[in-house]
């Protein structure tokens, strides 16, 4: 399943990133991309660190469902 139509990231991408290390929205952004254009999937990335027991830090709690990029400064592979 696609977790980020903007940067066709699958959930076994978001799942790997954060079994690697990713603890943060930001982390998720710079190992894969996801949020780092439209930011509409900011809430999946959220809910995938909170099923798993990882909380969002203060510079991730940006809305949910904005219009602008979840992460910013973060280079798109
Ligand atoms: S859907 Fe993820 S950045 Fe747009």
């Amino acid at each position: 399943m696609i977790v980020c139509l903007c940067r066709a990231v699958r959930e076994h991408d978001v799942a790997r990133a954060i079994a690697e290390g990713a603890s943060t929205v930001r982390a998720l952004g710079e190992r894969t991309g996801a949020g780092t254009d439209c930011g509409a999937c900011a809430c999946e990335l959220r809910s995938a660190l909170t099923a798993r027991g990882l909380v969002s830090v203060p510079q991730d709690d940006a809305p949910c469902s904005g219009s602008r990029p979840m992460v910013t400064g973060v280079a798109a592979k």
